[in-house]
């Protein structure tokens, strides 16, 4: 190999089928099976998704050609008329499901609501009047920023149904950001609430866009429409600001679906880049319609009988696709809560699905790691007996949080979906289908039916079985961004550029490190951006967390390079202890020793840092690039805007 890739030191060799009741009811019933169709859908993938589209959405007029792909540019369905709120709702209404439970939400003082398939899809044609009315059009792009309520999926619905892209901004964003944002996106008018509520304090939103919108600095938006949420005093601008509930009322619930062509933009959502402006991820209708819709039924195996539980923000993309879209196409009954597992209640989570009777609960390491942090007795001194499937995403998983996971919330007895996928990828595109792959704690098994990944060096050429590379995609798919908006040749040097095979492909690659087993598993490293050079040897932060995470008093690790003059880099590592262990120079030997035992002296940290708490986005995501200036001793340099919380920088700063 002529590029330096990743080297791969963890060794994780617990094996967990399901078991054949699992398997037996699954939509995908076995290895075979999932195989046959991998197999299918890798000979022909313009069949295998034309197949799909055909049985599995609601045309109003079908597609000229399956794929038109320009590279990077793909074109999805071209010539056919679609539109997913109508998938999402209208072809439900002449089924059985009219009136079973589409959404059942939660709010964080205990109050819920439920909506049926009729009583959602009402509201969304209500409220898409009330766009049209105010003069949204078919093309315009509307903001949504707005709590974990369900006006923010009746928003989103109504935008859709008549063609005007939404751009959802994550309600703990500041105004700042939630300007940046509706600039790039020339919103024409701003959907939100007065507040939220956020571990009990109430999130002033209409305020924060206030401030965003202050002194015509959005000079395209036209209206803001405030949901009452938390009824605290609220400023409202004559001409401009509207309440929600009194435009809805007496507004015709007669709208129908707009006819959208295959490629009209659905949506924008930004990512915040490491540095620089934040890019705004371009999907469209069909295809993401489409990708959503598979990836949810094959993935979580909703049955109709479930209640599926995803506790993403609908800010971000997995809200998107695994709260509102793929959910709602399916016929699926979607939980949404507005709270987060807090000090004043540790064991919330746990409420709602025993409230609920969950089946089906999907969140993220960052989630699982706090509640292994809070302590098990929470979990347990609940009924979760009604689960019967979990799923992870955002970050990986380390495999002893992953056997937490499966042994304290799934009692031994649900499988793990643990789904690699980005913004930018639509969906799930690495996963285990629950009933057909047998997983393994800590990976994310293998690639989905039409998703050609592999894992590769610089110039596209294979590596060989767990050898460390990039995490590539080598054939379009229909879940794919289309664009950057405003911005298509950002979109081809930040994913398409890298891996340069000598043949002239393009193949996608967006910054994940991974290595495949013997079994063809892919176990994802972490971001390459991440990689620490220890003496000519490249090492993936992923491997060195999970052996610190797998000592019983680790509740969280995150290890960056530190300079060194004679290595290169040496591996220093933040460490967050579980409830019932104190920092010590003992400890921090021992661990040093532990990873040692674990993994080998190559990976031996030269520091450990003991602290409260780990840098993280918003999202969860632990934020390594500050770490690496703190480990080196700078000053933190860069965009800090998507930190949590600033307060966690202070404290590592002096040491914690
Ligand atoms: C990381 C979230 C390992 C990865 C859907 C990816 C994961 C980035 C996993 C995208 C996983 C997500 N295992 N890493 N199961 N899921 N990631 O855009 O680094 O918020 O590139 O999308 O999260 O984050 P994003």
């Amino acid at each position: 190999m002529s590029q330096p890739t990743i080297e791969s030191i963890l060794q994780e060799k617990r094996l967990f089928p399901p078991s054949a009741e699992f398997s037996q009811k699954a939509h995908i019933k076995s290895l075979e099976e999932y195989q046959q169709l991998y197999d299918k859908a890798k000979a022909d993938p313009q069949k295998f998704w034309a197949d799909l589209a055909e049985t599995e959405l609601d045309w109003f007029q079908k597609w000229d050609t399956v794929l038109d792909w320009q590279p990077p540019f793909a074109k999805w369905f071209s010539g056919g008329k679609i539109n997913i709120s109508y998938n999402c709702l209208d072809r439900h209404l002449t089924t059985w499901r009219r009136n079973k439970a589409a959404l059942i939400w939660e709010g964080e003082p205990g109050d819920s609501r439920t909506l049926t398939y009729a009583q959602l899809h009402r509201e969304v044609c209500q409220f898409a009047n009330v766009l049209k009315q105010l003069g949204v059009q078919k093309g315009d792009r509307v903001g949504i920023y707005m709590p974990m309520i369900p006006e923010a999926a009746i928003a989103m619905l109504a935008c859709a149904r008549i063609g005007a892209a939404h751009s959802v901004v994550f309600g703990g964003f500041s105004a700042e950001a939630l300007r940046d944002r509706l600039i790039d996106g020339q919103a024409k008018l701003v959907v939100t609430a007065d507040g939220g509520w956020r571990k009990d304090a109430i999130v002033p939103l209409k305020e924060q866009v206030d401030k965003a919108l202050a002194n015509g600095a959005v000079p395209s938006v036209e209206n803001v429409l405030v949901v009452e949420r938390t009824k605290q005093k609220t400023q409202m601008e004559p001409g401009r600001d509207h309440w929600w509930h009194d435009l809805q009322q007496g507004v015709s619930a007669d709208c129908p679906a707009e006819p959208m062509d295959s490629e009209d933009m659905l949506f924008i959502l930004y990512t915040s880049g490491s540095t620089g402006k934040p890019k705004g991820v371009v999907h469209t209708t069909a295809g993401y319609n489409l990708y959503t819709h598979m990836t949810t039924k094959w993935i979580f195996d909703l049955q109709d009988t479930d209640v599926y539980w995803c506790t993403a923000d609908v800010g971000w993309i997995t809200g998107h696709s695994y709260i509102v879209y793929g959910p709602l196409s399916n016929g699926a009954t979607t939980l949404m809560y507005e709270g987060a597992p807090r000090g004043s209640n540790p064991g919330a989570f746990w409420d709602v699905i025993e409230k609920h009777g969950v089946n089906i609960f999907y969140t993220a390491p960052t989630a699982i790691r706090a509640f292994i942090k809070m302590g098990e007795h929470h979990p347990k001194a609940r009924n979760l007996s009604s689960l019967r499937l979990l799923g992870t995403v955002g970050e990986p998983i380390n495999p002893e949080a992953w056997m937490w996971y499966y042994r304290v919330i799934g009692g031994e007895r649900c499988p793990i979906v643990d789904t690699w996928w980005q913004t930018e990828t639509g969906g799930i595109m690495v996963t285990p289908l629950p009933g057909a792959i047998p997983t393994k704690p800590g990976s994310a098994t293998l690639p989905f039916p039409g998703i050609l990944a592999d894992v590769v060096d610089l110039e596209g050429n294979s590596v060989g079985d767990n050898q460390g590379g990039y995490l590539v995609v080598k054939h379009p798919w229909p879940g794919m961004m289309r664009t950057v908006y405003g911005d298509p040749d950002r979109f081809r040097r930040t994913y398409w550029e890298h891996i340069t095979p000598k043949d002239g492909e393009y193949v996608y690659f967006a910054g994940d490190g991974a290595r495949k087993d013997e079994d063809g598993y892919y176990w994802v490293m972490g971001r390459v951006d991440d990689v620490i050079s220890v003496a000519g040897h490249r090492l993936g932060t992923m491997e060195i967390e999970s052996a610190l995470v797998s000592h019983p008093a680790v509740a969280e690790a995150a290890v960056v390079g530190k300079p060194d003059e004679l290595k290169g880099e040496e591996v220093f590592a933040f460490v967050t202890l579980e409830g019932d262990h104190t920092p010590s120079e003992e400890l921090a030997k021992e661990l040093k020793k532990h990873v040692v035992n674990e993994i080998g002296a190559i990976a031996r940290p030269g520091e450990i840092r003991f602290t409260d708490a780990l840098p993280k986005t918003r999202s969860g995501k632990i934020m390594r690039r500050l770490l690496r200036n703190l480990a080196a001793g700078q000053e933190v340099a860069g965009d800090t805007s998507t930190l949590e919380d600033r307060g966690v920088l202070d404290k590592l700063r002096g040491g914690a």
